[in-house]
């Protein structure tokens, strides 16, 4: 049976213009049994559509490791390297996690208590959830209403040492029904999103650019991000603004002498446009949370200066700018038309192009609503490619 494409259901919210190429629900094929032809046609399929949407899936970890590897035959270690070492232990990744024995690749994460799963007697999985990461929280009494928060919005890479994985294979096991929520934006627009319980929503890094002016796209074009050492350590200590995209300025971070052992060599500093393999396009790909430091390039010999933003380039420490110029450039793309929030269905599959868009965890669950999802992401044997000398001459 030939491999058949849909577009993705979206939700009223959706400015449908904005989601032509993004997202396919792909029918007619096994994704745990492909053919090697079959597999080239995803992996062009994925990074044409940067996610793609299997349902009625049966799939195996070891299957969805073997998948996610095949991306990119020669990585090889989960995407955060061994979460189980004491250099991590603080990292406020470390209670989200749990390693499938028999696969450590894969990753069991969702909420309330799962018995006798894939050789885990128990495992008490905790939802994420925003009143611990963001500076504010919705009330408990607005909670109770269905009011709740974008956790945080992320590319799944720890950012030292290894480099962004390229695909997330995301398997929704058992998946708690329940009513719709309202996300909340609470940063004075007034925005929000209606979302089904429990999604994870994603942008578009492609969008992200598109959708900038052109000063901002020449900035874009011109830097790169420096990642802190170790930085879910080092932004433990530290709250989320209320959209889930980034960090308050309180200067709660972990000293950089408090973290542990770090080397300047193995710090990240990645260009914040990634470019896609398939398709060429830029996709603006920045983990705010982690970002420490901004770095400019001039403009290119020829480019018109005027109302150029750092037309000598510069190299930007202080980090509530840093952050307030990544905010200024991010902040449109998670506007609500903008966001696709994943309504999961048990046994869907998704994978996406970890190096083309943004998400983030939604909603809030009860104790007793069990959520049981496999994550499988891998240390990518590369590091992201940044934009072509052409496209500086282009955008710059
Ligand atoms: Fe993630």
């Amino acid at each position: 049976m030939a491999i058949e494409v849909v577009p993705l259901p979206l939700p009223p919210s959706a400015d449908a213009s904005k989601f032509a190429d993004f997202g396919r629900e792909v029918k007619g094929v096994k994704p745990g049994e492909l053919t090697p032809e079959e597999l080239e046609e995803i992996k062009e399929l994925l990074y044409k559509h940067d996610a793609l949407l299997f349902r009625d899936v049966d799939f195996t970890p070891e299957q969805q490791y073997a998948l996610t590897k095949a991306f990119d035959p020669s990585s090889e270690n989960y995407g955060h390297g061994n979460n189980k070492t004491g250099e991590t232990k603080k990292s406020i990744l470390h209670p989200d996690l749990k390693t499938i024995p028999r696969v450590p690749q894969v990753q069991l994460i969702g909420n309330g208590t799962v018995y006798n799963h894939e050789g885990l007697a128990e495992a008490k999985l905790k939802h994420p959830h925003h009143k611990t990461f963001h500076k504010t929280a919705i009330s408990d009494e607005d909670e109770e209403k269905g009011a709740t928060r974008f956790y945080r919005w992320h590319i799944d890479a720890a950012l030292y040492d290894l480099n962004p994985p390229k695909v997330t294979t995301l398997y929704g096991l058992n998946v708690p029904q329940g009513t719709k929520q309202v996300c909340r934006y609470d940063d004075g627009t007034g925005d929000e999103l209606t979302v089904p319980l429990g999604t994870t929503a994603f942008v578009s890094g492609k969008t992200t650019f598109d959708i900038l002016p052109p000063e901002l796209k020449s900035l874009a074009v011109r830097s790169k991000v420096k990642y802190a050492p170790h930085p879910y350590v080092w932004m433990a200590p530290a709250h989320a603004k209320s959209t889930g995209l980034g960090i308050e300025t309180e200067g709660l971070e972990e000293a950089l002498s408090e973290l542990p052992p770090w080397e300047e060599s193995r710090l990240k500093v990645l260009p914040i446009l990634w470019k896609n393999p398939v398709t060429g396009n830029l996709h603006f790909q920045v983990h705010p949370c982690g970002v420490m430091e901004l770095l400019v390039d001039p403009l290119p010999e020829g480019a018109n200066k005027e109302g150029a933003l750092y037309p000598e380039g510069t190299h930007i420490t202080n980090l509530g700018e840093v952050r307030d110029i990544l905010y200024k450039m991010q902040r449109p793309a998670i506007a609500p038309p903008l966001v696709y929030p994943h309504d999961w269905h048990e046994r869907d599959l998704v994978l996406f192009h970890n190096r083309g868009v943004l998400h983030t965890v939604v909603g809030a669950f009860k104790p007793d609503q069990v959520r049981a999802f496999h994550q499988c992401n891998l240390a990518a044997s590369d590091e992201p490619v940044g934009p072509s000398p052409e496209d500086v001459k282009k955008w710059a």
